[in-house]
């Protein structure tokens, strides 16, 4: 019996992953999906998981009626999960009802494949509504070894573990506390160029800001690398899920700005005239690294998650999350 959880919408996929005739296996919450799309390009979601004999779905090969078993051959629909073809039964015999997939509602947007998990029928806004990348753009996914709730803390606490600016050094050093901005707890820090001017411990007036924004719940990451005059130089997100075994699925998309902005290092300025990378998110963490960050910020993001989840938050939980 699988646990009831809160509804929302999740990314788990980049979109130009899912295509042709093959599914593909994705885990969203720790459940295994089978994302599939039909001829005209829309994309569907079942339970990585047939009905019939319980073996994966995955493997399978996409018909035009949907997901076929590569077992004993049943098709499930990928927008009802009923199944709607069995080799081999008689023409007045019909497929019981019974017989069906999980389904799950999928949607397409911005470059993400997003999944509503969970109970209640679908609403509210998609994770990845906002992005849209305006500049050469980099993509990725791995499977990290951190569980979901880790990552997001050390994206607050030290988020120099999981991503990478070359020629930056992201400081411990908070430009204001953090805030929260609808389902997001949003962090400015401080960061410096590397290998110019004093160390970061002597700086006064950072050059660059790190404002992440980290979810409450779900795993919509934001990253953004700007100027101290809000100038954007990388703009990254990063949808992360739980994995099995205390892992987390991250799928990324960012993009660098084009063109040259002042005040940035001419190393900068050089990597980006040439199109060299600008930005990178780690496929690995070096354990190490993450246990020697302090726990700092995502003592906030933990208090404000019990304050919107618990009936009777203590009195300051409720006037700081309001
Ligand atoms: S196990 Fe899938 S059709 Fe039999």
């Amino acid at each position: 019996m699988f646990e009831k959880k809160v509804g929302r919408w999740w990314a788990v996929a980049l979109a130009e992953a899912v295509k042709g005739d093959k599914a593909l296996a994705v885990t969203c919450e720790g459940e295994q999906l089978a994302l599939f799309r039909n001829d005209a390009g829309g994309v569907f979601a079942l339970e990585d998981r047939c009905p019939h004999r319980r073996v994966p779905l995955s493997p399978g090969p996409v018909k035009a009626n949907g997901l076929q078993c590569p077992y004993h051959g049943w098709t499930f629909d990928g927008a009802s999960g009923v199944c709607a073809d069995i080799p081999n039964l008689r023409r007045d015999e019909k497929v019981p009802a019974r017989y069906a997939a999980r389904a799950f509602p999928a949607i397409e947007c911005n470059g993400f494949i997003h999944v509503w998990h969970g109970e209640g029928r679908p609403h509210g806004e998609l994770p990845c509504f906002g992005y849209q990348a305006f500049g050469p753009e980099r993509k990725g996914v791995a499977v990290v070894g951190l569980a979901l709730h880790d990552y997001l803390d050390m994206m607050l606490d030290g988020p120099e573990c999981l991503l990478r600016f070359p020629g930056v050094q992201i400081t411990d050093f908070f430009l204001g506390d953090p805030r929260r901005q609808g389902r997001h707890l949003v962090l400015d820090r401080g960061a410096v160029w590397t290998g110019k001017g004093p160390g970061p411990a002597f700086v006064r007036d950072y050059p660059l800001w790190l404002r992440t924004r980290v979810p409450l719940d779900g795993g919509d990451i934001q990253v953004e690398l700007m100027t101290s005059d809000e100038v954007l130089l990388v703009s990254i997100v990063i949808a992360a899920s739980a994995n099995r075994r205390g892992t987390t699925s991250l799928c990324w998309r960012g993009f660098q700005r084009r063109n040259p902005v002042a005040g940035t290092s001419l190393k900068w300025r050089v990597r980006q005239a040439i199109g060299m990378t600008l930005f990178d998110v780690f496929g690995a963490v070096d354990g190490r690294a993450v246990a020697a960050v302090e726990v700092a910020p995502s003592i906030e993001r933990h208090a404000f998650v019990v304050a919107s989840t618990s009936p009777n938050p203590p009195t300051f939980l409720k006037k700081s999350a309001a």
